[in-house]
């Protein structure tokens, strides 16, 4: 395993072990677990592409419920800030009409982009609409809402790896690594 990764021209050293992400997943699962243990309802995963793919599937993997698999595309960064606009470039691959929606994402920053997912669901009829993120930055998230799963809180650096990317590279990385500067 690396020590120090190099994407774009810049350097990145290691911030988290693949150990501590499985950890941090585990508990994101036994939550849900617990949450969903009745069977009652079918929830459907909504993956944020690319990054939550990752953390969607081996989230899925830990889960004992009934559960469907949706998707969607959307980003509010470039390079390593948020540019605060939310893109949607490509639309839900499933009806969310009626449905209880746990949305995934692999970290929330500003709260920008998922907030505005959350409202777009609940728009398209989504009966209730959960976020589910593997990490946040509680820094720089500014939003009223409360974030229903969190796997854990981060300082407000840039990271990579664990399907996170800067630029698109670094998402291959099974453990996650933070800016060098
Ligand atoms: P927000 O809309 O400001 O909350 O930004 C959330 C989105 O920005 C996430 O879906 C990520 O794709 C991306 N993002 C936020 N922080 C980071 C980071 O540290 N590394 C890589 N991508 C990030």
């Amino acid at each position: 395993m690396k020590d120090r990764i190099e994407l774009h021209g810049k350097f990145f050293k290691p911030f988290m072990s693949n150990a501590q992400v499985e950890k941090i997943i585990d508990g994101v699962a036994e939550k849900l677990n617990r949450d969903f243990a009745s069977g009652d309802e079918v929830p459907m995963f909504l993956c944020v592409l690319n990054g939550a793919i990752m953390f969607t599937a081996a989230v899925m993997k830990r889960v004992h419920f009934n559960a469907e698999l949706v998707s969607i595309k959307m980003s509010s960064y470039q390079g390593t800030t948020s540019t605060g606009t939310v893109l949607v470039p490509l639309g839900l691959t499933g009806s969310v009409k009626g449905r209880n929606v746990i949305v995934f994402e692999d970290i929330v920053d500003t709260g920008n982009t998922i907030i505005a997912l959350k409202e777009l669901l609940l728009s398209k009829g989504a009966r209730d609409v959960r976020i589910c993120t593997m990490l946040m930055k509680p820094e720089v998230y500014n939003k009223p809402e409360k974030l229903d799963y969190v796997g854990a809180e981060i300082p407000n650096a840039f990271i990579v790896g664990y399907g996170l990317d800067y630029d698109e590279l670094g998402r291959n990385y099974d453990k996650i690594y933070v800016l060098d500067e």
